[in-house]
């Protein structure tokens, strides 16, 4: 349903003084209002345990959430006028007690939005309690936030649990990276561009590579983490979201269902690994200490509260395929770390070689077309190619053809969750997991996992500030393949 400006919308933030809340969901609103995005209307319930008065859940956002608004965005007169949007109400997830103090909250006749920005294991009880309370009806809307369970079974019961007190159409399944700007506009490439899709599937493509590099640590998060691993943290839903966009058919309309109907199958489409393929495709590691960016960093072990011992992987890099009629043969290679060299989030195409080599051994070495699409830190897209040196003989030598989107659109650019957030109160699904998709993307990961903890391999250390273990190297290498930053 759309959403007219004039209309009552509170949207209510479970987990409202966590991490998720002050970091990213209120400097995103803060965004949304300051642009006009937000109505009249529009309220933020915050809800959490502590019992804090309205004043003190302000006060905590304003020293929290403002030090991390750009600078440009932030004006004191717009920030105050957001600030009178929040209103927060103390209540214990679990008991059906607070429920009715934020009933009294919410404005009359509002359309009510229940961000569940909390652990999992809790959405059973909230959505029971929310329905207890009379508060859920058949405009309000649920914000899921990821992991959505640990394996295919916790999955399926919190989608069950959820699916009792709230129809399909009105779920939201976060993902944030599919609110990146260049993912969104992997699509554009892809489908608004004549020249691409002929050539974009087997045997003309021979490799796709996705990375997702970051040079952070667990940080704080280790009692999180610990428990989750980069596979699940990462892998089964980010990573795998860009490989459904880059490998998907074109849909037959940009709504919400035909969308998630072709990545739905793709990822019906993924071979599973069987226990004995998994030393030869799957690589897990685990950072030692080392140093990143110039500055000397402790080894996953030595982080404030990671168990003594811990067999969690905070990298993984591994072989998918992808068996359909396009991708046949076409190797998609993933990988996503903790403490690596940088911050890179990537796709990387590469092309097949020309069927003949007319240029012969002297001309230098002919390298394949690659276009590499950059999410991160900054947006490009570019295209390598290969060129004539000037000069008598003929020599060969790569060059790009270079798409710089900062520079080519001058327009602010919001961050994922402002738009995603958007997106919720519009009520537009598109960017959004459906059921189906996120149990089929468990029914990929969950034999990995599995073959993982049979197997009883630790994962191979790699000191911070590298690409991953060598075996990360090995396992494109097999297929003469190389990772971006070894080319
Ligand atoms: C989150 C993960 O979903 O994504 C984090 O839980 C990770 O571990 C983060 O750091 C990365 O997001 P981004 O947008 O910074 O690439």
């Amino acid at each position: 349903m759309e959403l007219s400006e004039s209309a009552a919308l509170d949207l209510i933030i479970f987990g409202g003084a966590g991490d998720l809340a002050w970091r990213k969901l209120l400097p995103a609103l803060y965004m949304a209002h300051r642009h006009g995005s937000l109505g009249e209307r529009h309220r933020i319930i915050a809800v959490g345990r502590q019992d804090w008065p309205r004043k003190q859940y302000v006060e905590f956002v304003d020293r929290m959430s403002r030090p991390g608004i750009d600078p440009a965005s932030m004006q004191p007169l717009h920030w105050q006028d957001f600030l009178r949007r929040l209103d927060y109400v103390q209540l214990d997830a679990t008991q059906p007690e607070g429920y009715e103090r934020l009933k009294a909250a919410c404005q009359p006749d509002s359309v009510k939005v229940f961000y569940l920005a909390m652990a999992p294991d809790l959405f059973t009880a909230a959505t029971a309690h929310l329905h207890g309370a009379g508060l859920v009806d058949a405009n309000s809307r649920v914000v899921l936030e990821k992991p959505l369970g640990h394996d295919l079974a916790s999955a399926r019961a919190i989608n069950e649990a959820v699916a009792r007190h709230f129809e399909e159409r009105q779920i939201y399944r976060i993902d944030h990276y599919l609110g990146k700007e260049t993912v969104q506009n992997l699509m554009v490439l892809r489908f608004g561009n004549a020249i691409y899709e002929p050539m974009w599937r087997a045997p003309f493509i021979r490799s796709v590579q996705i990375t997702v590099a970051e040079t952070v640590g667990v940080g704080t998060r280790a009692g999180f983490y610990d428990h989750t691993g980069a596979m699940r943290d990462m892998v089964q839903n980010h990573l795998l979201q860009l490989l459904c966009i880059a490998a998907m058919e074109p849909p037959i309309s940009l709504e919400a269902d035909d969308v998630r109907d072709e990545k739905l199958k793709v990822l019906r489409s993924l071979r599973k690994l069987t226990p004995a393929q998994l030393r030869q495709d799957t690589v897990r590691g685990q950072y030692t200490a080392g140093s990143v960016e110039g500055e000397r960093v402790p080894g996953y072990l030595q982080e404030n509260g990671v168990p003594a011992g811990s067999r969690t992987e905070t990298f993984v890099a591994l072989r998918a395929h992808i068996d359909n009629a396009r991708w046949a043969g076409v190797p998609f290679f993933l990988r996503t770390g903790k403490r690596l060299p940088r911050r890179q989030s990537e796709i990387i195409v590469e092309f097949s070689q020309p069927p003949f080599s007319l240029f012969g051994d002297q001309s230098g070495l002919q390298q394949p077309n690659r276009l590499l699409i950059t999410l991160q830190p900054e947006e490009s897209i570019r295209l390598q190619m290969m060129a004539k040196e000037p000069g008598s003989g003929l020599r060969m030598r790569p060059v790009y053809l270079d798409l710089d989107l900062q520079s080519a659109f001058t327009e602010r650019r919001a961050e994922a969750y402002e738009r995603l957030l958007i997106d919720v109160v519009k009520g537009r699904l598109t960017h959004f997991m459906r059921r189906d998709e996120l149990e089929a993307a468990w029914r990929w990961a969950d034999p990995i996992l599995e073959g993982w903890d049979s197997l009883g391999d630790p994962p191979k250390p790699y000191p911070a500030g590298n690409w991953g273990p060598p075996a990360a190297s090995a396992l494109v290498a097999r297929e003469n393949v190389l990772w971006s930053e070894a080319q």
